[in-house]
């Protein structure tokens, strides 16, 4: 019996190169070996776009054509969608009854992204939830292993003890999952900050080959740099920070040549915007293919939610008659 591995992404805005390289190049190897099944998460972004929806039909459907032409294959894992799956948000209403708020007011994630998105209002009772929401996505599936980055730890954590407490009243229901931590350099965004939608700083996976090389151009490199004559320092630099994920062949050269004062910036800049062109190049071609056929994504969401339903289904059942619901 292959392991059941689960996980979701949230659609919100364009996913972005942070994305491809952290979440769903993980996601396109587990595929082969395990049993898995992967969501856009569409519920969870409303928890903090809730005021401002407009673009989330259209990036819950670039969402789901990024996974499909980065190499998802609903032939090998089931993609489906958060909301099209009713079972999640009635076994979040169920587990809502048994977990103590201030478990969630603990979850370092709570604070941290009320501070990362100040301006917006965030005390919200959907908010505050999130981690209940992914706590039922995960043991819905009955799910024995979650890829996550170190950012989402605390949330497995909080789901293996929202599966305690449950199993503590009710009995023996739901089964503690595992992360799977994904291991990857963090890719800074454009300004140096981790690559992040909420920053702004984002090279989106849909972003057209000009678009990608005019970001390129502006992002921050050694501030020490100020002449192509200085001498450069690569360590520090966000340029080189993606060669370091995109192309390692070519990472001691232009490491060498910075340090050097061989190599100027703009046209470091240059040769990795090309360099990502053409690394997106295969997926922007099945894009292209995917987005001139919309009927075929509905089919494959919606044979996924089917698929996706055969598990949920029978898991929440049991949830309610542990319950004594049913
Ligand atoms: N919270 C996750 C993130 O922001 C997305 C997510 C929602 C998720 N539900 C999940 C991840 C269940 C893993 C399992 O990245
Ligand atoms: Fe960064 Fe390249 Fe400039 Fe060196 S030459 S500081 S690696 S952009």
């Amino acid at each position: 019996m292959k392991k059941r591995v689960l996980s979701g992404i949230q659609p919100t805005g364009r996913l972005h190169l942070g994305n491809l390289i952290g979440a769903i190049e993980n996601w396109v190897k587990l595929q082969d070996k395990y049993d898995c099944y992967f969501f856009i998460a569409d519920l969870h972004a409303l928890t903090t776009i809730y005021d401002d929806p407009k673009n989330l039909r259209d990036d819950i459907q670039q969402a789901t054509i990024d996974l499909l032409s980065s190499g998802l294959d609903p032939k090998k894992c089931v993609i489906f969608k958060q909301s099209d799956m009713p079972e999640h948000s009635e076994l979040h209403l169920l587990f809502s009854m048994v977990i103590p708020v201030p478990w969630l007011e603990r979850v370092p994630t709570y604070k941290s992204k009320i501070d990362e998105l100040k301006g917006k209002d965030l005390g919200t009772y959907g908010f505050l939830g999130y981690p209940v929401l992914q706590a039922a996505d995960i043991l819905i599936y009955k799910a024995d292993l979650v890829p996550v980055g170190k950012d989402q730890l605390p949330h497995i954590e909080l789901t293996r003890e929202v599966a305690r407490r449950f199993n503590q009243f009710y009995g023996e229901v739901l089964p503690e999952p595992d992360d799977l931590l994904t291991k990857f350099p963090v890719l800074p965004g454009l300004d140096g900050r981790k690559m992040s939608k909420s920053y702004g700083n984002t090279i989106a996976i849909s972003d057209k080959p000009e678009v990608i090389i005019k970001k390129v151009s502006t992002m921050v490199t050694d501030p020490a740099r100020v002449k192509k004559t200085d001498k450069g320092h690569p360590e520090v630099c966000s340029v080189h920070q993606f060669y370091k994920v995109f192309a390692q062949d070519r990472t001691d050269r232009v490491a060498k040549e910075c340090r050097a004062a061989e190599r100027g910036c703009v046209a470091c800049k240059k040769e990795l915007g090309q360099l990502l062109v053409d690394y997106l190049g295969p997926i922007h071609q099945r894009r292209l293919e995917f987005e001139r056929d919309p009927a075929k994504i509905k089919k494959i969401l919606s044979d996924g939610a089917e698929r996706a339903r055969l598990v949920a289904g029978k898991t929440l059942k049991e949830a309610k008659q542990a319950m004594g619901l049913i």
